[in-house]
Formats: structure tokens, C-alpha cells, sequence
């Protein structure tokens, strides 16, 4: 089932999420649906509440970001909590599927260690480095209400002021289904 996307100005991007419950059935087909929908908008990652659900679960698939396909990984985290994260800082120009057709350049910490559960709930423990620790420490962000465009200063920031409010009344041109907060 794909879901529509829900796009910037939503209050449901901008609350601190919750855990998702132990004792909930449908974890398993909430992760495929969130691949699904991740996928069918060409994305490599996607956090519940960009589906209007506020719970801490993100999907990513590194491996579809080009250079090297060995050291992506696709996966599932819920209830993630982020240990620590270090190594140099590095930039890139992130996007978010939230906030079609704006994109900048988000300066984040090149490595992590992330404590999660995958969708069978059995626990990890692991490091993750480059392009992947990037998308998680992105998807990680939503589960906290915050978004790339936060990071984003000075005259960048101004110039997108227009360009946000646009994109929450549907003024945008995206060819994945989105839901829009504000009435045109
Ligand atoms: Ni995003």
C-alpha cells in the first residue's frame, strides 16, 4: 500500500514522535508499506511521520546512491536512539521527499552509532559510516521533528522562504502523491 507523502507546513513533521508499541501486529506490513511508498517516489529514505504517522520508525535504502552498492544497506529502524556520532563533519546537498524540489547543503558528522530494533523486533547495535550514517542521521532528524531546511542559514534560507510556503499549499510540481496541509 503506498501512502501519500505528507509535505512540509504539516504539524505531523514538526511533533516529537513516539515509540512505536511493543505489542502493535501490523509493524511488519507498516515497514512494507513504507518501502513501497519510499520507493514508488524514488527516495532512499522515509520516516513515519512523512505519512502522517508520528511514531519513531524510518526505512532507508542506501544502496540506490550510486558510487558503491556494497557499503549501502536497505533497512528498517524502530524506536532508534543514536549513541554518538562522530568523525569529521561533512557537507552535502540533501533533500527531502517532504519538501519536493528544494535541496541544500546540510554540514553532519560522517559516522554513528545507532541502538534500534529491525521489524522483528530483535535488537542492533551497530556503526554505520558515509552516505548511510548521512540518510539515517536525516531520517533520525523527522523522528524529531526536525527538518534538513532547519540546518539551512542566511540568504539560502530567505530565497526558500516562498518556495515552503508554496509546497505546503501544493504549489509544486512532484509526480509522487502527496497531502498537503494548507486549502488553495
Ligand atoms: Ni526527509
Amino acid at each position: 500500500m503506498i501512502y501519500p507523502i505528507v509535505a512540509y507546513g504539516d504539524s505531523v513533521l514538526r511533533k516529537e514522535a513516539e515509540d512505536y508499541p511493543r505489542d502493535s501486529e501490523d509493524l511488519t506490513s507498516l515497514v512494507e508499506n513504507m518501502f513501497e511508498t519510499m520507493y514508488k517516489a524514488n527516495g532512499v529514505g522515509l520516516a513515519a511521520p512523512q505519512i502522517g504517522k508520528s511514531h519513531r520508525i524510518f526505512v532507508i535504502d542506501s544502496t540506490r546512491m550510486g558510487d558503491d552498492e556494497t557499503t549501502g544497506v536497505k533497512r528498517a529502524f524502530i524506536n532508534p536512539e543514536i549513541l554518538d556520532e562522530y568523525g569529521d563533519e561533512w557537507t552535502f546537498e540533501e533533500g527531502c521527499l517532504s519538501i519536493p524540489d528544494v535541496h541544500g547543503d546540510v554540514l553532519r558528522p560522517e559516522k554513528l552509532t545507532i541502538r534500534y530494533f529491525d521489524e522483528l523486533w530483535n535488537e542492533h547495535e551497530e556503526e554505520f559510516d558515509d552516505m548511510t550514517a548521512r540518510v539515517i542521521q536525516h531520517e533520525y532528524d523527522h523522528l524529531d521533528g526536525v527538518l534538513f531546511t532547519d540546518y539551512l542559514k542566511g540568504l539560502k534560507k530567505q530565497m526558500l522562504r516562498a518556495k515552503l510556503v508554496n509546497i505546503s499549499k501544493g504549489i509544486v510540481k512532484v509526480d509522487y502523491r502527496m497531502r498537503f496541509p494548507v486549502k488553495r
